[in-house]
This record gives structure tokens, sequence and C-alpha cells, in this order.
């Protein structure tokens, strides 16, 4: 399917999406939203998919956040409306089952720090900033922000973040838990897709469930997060890949996978 505004790709079995608005500095508009929405359901039931990397088009900028001419015309109703569809958006990037690494090619900031932020693993560029700049502008963060930074990175940096709305370099970002780690702009790409194989070498059920235990259980008091994780444990054990990885260590062999 061709996309407006974004480019995917699949190789590897990894799946390639690019914010593709460099005139913009791949500035979210409603239409970009609605096309990541699409292609995530399109990944998530695609077999052949096992992780997603997202990045920007251009040198300049990951995303540059929510289109500051839309947004404009945003009023009281249809701004809480934009917020909710937004957020669902990127809650099926945070729980699709499948992990999801940001490669922070520069500027991250407001939307462009949320899309980042609802990924499994952020990995920054040297030359990224990345910020909350909401409040510049009169609003606050739409698409999570809010929530998934202070859960991230602890309620004071978020405070810091969202309440001076400054950008913070790629080594700050390290610095406070926001990325995961910094590379240099060429490296940024080669480094995600070594982490993506690392991850798809593994178990395909048993990084889902591990995906499910800990997206779900930040959400819950940690004794439920506790059972969720045994009732998920005793699931891999029901699978051919636990068998399989099993026999595979103690026959001293790689382990063969097949998602079942
Ligand atoms: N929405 C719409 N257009 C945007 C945009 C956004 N969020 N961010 C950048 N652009 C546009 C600029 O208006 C400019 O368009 P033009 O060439 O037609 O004038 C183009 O992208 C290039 O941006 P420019 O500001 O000239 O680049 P810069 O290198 O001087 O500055 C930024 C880069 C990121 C610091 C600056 O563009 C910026 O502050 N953007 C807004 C960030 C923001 O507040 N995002 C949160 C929205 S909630």
């Amino acid at each position: 399917m061709a996309y407006e505004n974004l480019l995917y790709e699949k190789k590897d079995q990894i799946g390639y999406i690019t914010f593709n608005r460099p005139k913009l500095l791949n500035a979210l508009n409603r239409k970009t939203m609605e096309e990541l929405g699409d292609l995530l359901s399109v990944a998530r039931d695609d077999a052949e998919v096992r992780a997603l990397i997202l990045t920007g088009a251009g040198e300049k900028a990951f995303i540059a956040g929510a289109d500051i001419n839309e947004l404009a015309q945003r009023t009281a109703i249809d701004g809480k409306e934009f917020s909710l569809f937004g957020q669902g958006v990127l809650h099926m990037l945070e729980t699709m089952g499948k992990p999801s690494i940001a490669a922070i090619n520069g500027y991250a900031l407001g939307g462009g720090c949320e899309v980042a932020l609802a990924c499994t693993i952020r990995l920054a560029s040297r030359t990224a900033k990345l910020g909350q700049p909401e409040v510049k502008l009169g609003i606050i963060p739409g698409y999570g922000g809010s929530q998934r930074l202070a859960r991230l990175c602890g309620k004071g940096a978020a405070h810091e973040l969202v309440l001076c709305g400054e950008m913070i370099s790629a080594e700050e970002a390290l610095r406070i838990g926001l990325v995961n780690r910094v590379v240099e702009p060429a490296e940024l790409i080669p480094a995600a897709e070594a982490l993506a194989k690392k991850i798809i070498a593994n178990a395909p059920l048993a990084v889902k469930f591990a995906m499910e235990a800990i997206e779900h259980g930040m959400e819950m008091p940690q004794e439920e997060g506790l059972f969720l994780e045994a009732a998920l444990f005793g699931l891999c054990c029901a699978t051919e890949d636990m068998r399989e990885g099993t026999r595979a260590f103690l026959e001293k062999r790689p382990a063969q996978f097949k998602g079942r």
C-alpha cells in the first residue's frame, strides 16, 4: 500500500517506517497519524514482520511535533478528539506485540518525542534533540507524553521537560533514561538493525509475552503484575518453542524457533 506521508519497507523480518514530510521536519498531521494507524495494523498482522524500526526522512528531524498549521485550528471539542485519536494510535504501537525501535535521527519534539516514547526501545543519533515544547504553544502534550515520560524517566524529569518546554541533547536524554543509547549518525540504523536482529533471533511468542508482561505489568500493582507474569510464564511452557529452546540448550546446538 502506498502512503502519502510514510514510507514502508520490509527487509529481513524488519518493517521500516519512515515519517516522510521532510520539508516540514516530518511534522505529524492528521493524515500521517491515520496512515500510521493503518500501517501498524498491517504490520501487526504480517507474520513476515518481527520488529519495527521507526525513523524520520532527511538529515534534520525524526519528527518535529504535531503539525502546528493544523494545531492552530483546533477547538475544545476536536482538540480532545485529536488527542484521543493520536493516543489510540500510539497505544497500538506500544501494545501491538512486536518490538519497535525508534531511531531518533534529529529533532524529536512534542508528538515526535511521544512517538519515540511509545516505542519499545529508543536509540538516538548524537545530533538528536528531544523535548516536549507544547507549553510554549499554550497546550500540553496530547499523545501520552505527560504519562509515558513520567513513567519512563520519573516525575522530576518529566516535570522539568514538560514545564520548561526546552530541548535537551541526546546525551542528556541518555542521562535521564529517555533513550537507551546514543550513537554516531551513520551508526544509527545499523545499531537499530543489530538490536532488532538480536530480538528476532529469540522465540517469537516468548518475546511477545515478555513485552505483554512488562507493558501491562507497568499499569498494575506489583502483586497483580507478578500474577500476570506467572500466567504468561505458564503459557510459554505450553509452546513448542519452549521445548525446542530448552532441548537445543541441552543438546548444545542453536534453537530453531517456529513461533508456535
Ligand atoms: N509543524 C508545522 N511545521 C513545522 C513544524 C511543526 N511542528 N516544525 C517545523 N516546521 C516547518 C517550519 O515552519 C519550516 O517551514 P517553512 O520552511 O515553510 O518555513 C520548516 O518546517 C523548517 O523548520 P525551521 O523552523 O525553518 O527549521 P529550524 O532548523 O530553524 O528549526 C525547529 C527547527 C525544530 C527548532 C523548529 O522548526 C521548531 O521549533 N519547530 C516546532 C517544534 C514544536 O513546537 N513542536 C511541537 C508541536 S506540539
